[in-house]
């Protein structure tokens, strides 16, 4: 796991690796973990950084994409490549990040379970490499479940300063949160072959292209959604009335409010049908206009 954080994340300097179960535990159990008072995390976001919050007590602010803008915290959460908009951090937003982090003393958590789909021809930057071997107040969360799709392994990995990753691993083991030596096992196997990823991206990538054309021609508005695993469209209406009309035709959407208020006029559309489906989907929306 080190060598892949090492060759594919680009980590470099002191860093610790530690196995997850799955990486939602992981992002629900943090702050209670840490003892943070006081978490950020994305105005439209993945639902399990508030539902951690939550069953800590801690305090959750929804926050801009722009870490200039942030106010002090003990954690902050970023998703880039994102669920649910697709969105992808630039160089410069992750170098804001990283400076937060520095300057506020303030843990930053890179949730990066989609790097593995970029955007079409980008290459997936990790906030690990960016960091220049500095790792102290980053972690990067990363999963076998988007990688290899081995959502059924419960298999995830976090990466980063070795010190709170000792932390965490030291109340871990306390609460039973141990990855089994076979699913370990099975995550070094799939860390170590790039080609099913890169076939998977390219299965994800065409899918996005053919279900975006329809959508458009549908009426909706793409937003982001240049890399990851979903589509985020909107019709400036209802994030209801876009999951009802396309139900209507036997397609199953996720209502944009689900991931927080900025997003009650989007819905979500996930790549995961196979090829035959998305196709039928497509044609689908065309003939219905
Ligand atoms: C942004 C994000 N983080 C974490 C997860 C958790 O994935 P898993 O627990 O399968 O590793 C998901 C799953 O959808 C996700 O979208």
């Amino acid at each position: 796991m080190r060598n892949w954080a090492t060759k594919i994340l680009g980590a470099t300097g002191e860093f610790d690796v530690l196995p997850t179960i799955g990486s939602k535990e992981l992002v629900a159990w943090l702050p209670t973990i840490l003892e943070a008072k006081t978490v950020l995390y994305p105005k439209v976001a993945y639902p399990t950084y508030l539902v951690g919050s939550m069953i800590h007590g801690a305090k959750a602010i929804p926050v801009d994409i722009d870490a200039s803008t942030w106010p002090k915290s003990e954690m902050a959460w970023i998703n880039s490549p994102s669920n649910p908009t697709g969105r992808v951090h630039s160089v410069e937003e992750l170098q804001s990040v990283i400076s937060y982090a520095r300057s506020q003393n303030s843990l930053v958590v890179s949730d990066e379970c989609y790097i593995s789909f970029p955007a079409k021809g980008a290459a997936p930057v990790s906030i690990l490499k960016l960091a220049n071997g500095d790792n102290k107040n980053l972690i990067a969360v990363h999963s076998m479940s988007k990688r290899s799709n081995l959502a059924g392994y419960r298999a995830g990995l976090i990466v980063g300063d070795a010190e709170i990753i000792g932390q965490i691993r030291e109340v871990r083991k306390h609460a039973g949160m141990m990855v089994p030596l076979p699913i370990q096992r099975a995550m070094t196997a799939a860390l170590g072959d790039e080609t099913h990823v890169a076939e998977q991206a390219e299965r994800y990538s065409a899918r996005r292209e053919i279900l975006s054309g329809a959508l458009i021609k549908a009426g909706f508005q793409i937003d982001f959604s240049t890399a990851g695993l979903y589509i985020w469209c909107t019709r400036n209406e209802s994030s209801w009335d876009s999951v009802a009309w396309l139900a209507g035709l036997g397609i199953l959407a996720t209502p944009g409010i689900f991931y927080g208020e900025a997003g009650a006029q989007h819905i979500r559309i996930a790549m995961t049908a196979s090829d035959t489906q998305i196709k039928d989907a497509a044609d689908r929306i065309l003939k219905s206009l």
